[in-house]
């Protein structure tokens, strides 16, 4: 398809980011440009035109095609324990060290942020893997996970805790028959771990304050890389900020993040990039 997006118009892409930022909120402006030409050239073809200007036009007279675009920007491809290697590092580095130094104050909160949560699988799984690995000490804890995200829709999607078999698929059967009800086409969370969860709406670039504090752990998986790195260093400290200490950040096995996080927090594990908050700034 020739378009415009081969001889990008870097001007014209500014203004369509700008016009729906103005227009809808969602703010894309500091998203890497590759993926955004990407998945514009497909809104583009999907259309029927053929340069940013015209699609601005299609814009106004086609509102609904905002959310057609959000939904492709915002790339919601997710699953249960979808990197089985740092959910496997969380398990054994991170949460022993974590119930033991609540133990020994006498602490009982135990607080999880999952900050790009898509349709539930990760914090979903966060809430299994610690009710796993807690057993009948869970009862001793006060357990919250916030999970959070920029689509709407994912967020109903995940409220409602309704899979297809195919999107447990990163699930083993006993996890599955522990924590899952079976209905006609599918599986939906049992209430357990459901309650464990709760969901609201928060954007990542949004520059008003962080919406939760003191956390002992936060997940901010497959979402970095999409964002450009100014955006980045900006996330990464407040969510350095949102952390007591000592608290975890956990990036998974995808993201690639700035340097100077290794100069605030103690690396845990290079590949599952997960992160330690001391008592001291290092
Ligand atoms: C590829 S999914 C990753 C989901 C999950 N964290 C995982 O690792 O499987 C990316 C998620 O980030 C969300 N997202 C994109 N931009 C965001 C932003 N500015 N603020 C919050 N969430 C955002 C998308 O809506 C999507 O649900």
């Amino acid at each position: 398809m020739a378009s415009v997006i081969t001889g990008i118009d870097t001007a014209a892409l500014s203004s369509l980011l700008e016009k729906v930022h103005r227009d809808t909120g969602y703010d894309f402006r500091e998203y890497k440009r590759g993926t955004v030409t990407r998945r514009l050239e497909r809104r583009l073809h999907a259309t029927g035109v053929k340069t940013y200007l015209e699609y601005m036009e299609f814009l106004d007279a086609h509102p609904e095609e905002y959310q057609r675009l959000a939904d492709d920007l915002t790339i919601k491809v997710s699953e249960f324990f979808r990197s089985p290697y740092t959910f496997r590092q969380v398990d054994s580095l991170m949460l022993p060290e974590l119930a033991s130094f609540k133990r020994d104050r006498g602490e009982r909160s135990l607080r999880f942020w999952s900050t790009s949560c898509a349709r539930g699988e990760e914090p979903y799984s966060m809430a299994i893997l610690l009710a796993e690995f807690l057993g009948n000490r869970r009862q001793d804890f006060d357990i919250s996970i916030y999970a959070t995200d920029v689509s709407r829709q994912a967020l109903r999607e995940a409220r409602a805790g309704v899979y297809s078999p195919k999107g447990v698929k990163g699930l083993t059967p006993t996890l599955l028959e522990k924590y899952f009800t079976r209905y006609d086409k599918g599986y939906v969370a049992k209430t357990d771990i459901r309650q464990m969860v709760s969901f609201s709406y928060f954007d990542l670039t949004s520059t008003i304050r962080q919406p939760f504090m003191n956390l002992d752990c936060i997940f901010c998986c497959n979402v970095l890389i999409y964002l450009q790195s100014q955006l980045q260093k900006r996330v990464l400290s407040m969510l350095y900020d949102s952390l007591t200490a000592p608290g975890y950040l956990v990036l998974g096995e995808a993201e690639t993040p700035t340097n100077s996080l290794n100069e605030k927090l103690a690396c845990l594990d290079s590949k599952a990039k997960i992160y330690k908050k001391n008592r001291r700034r290092r």
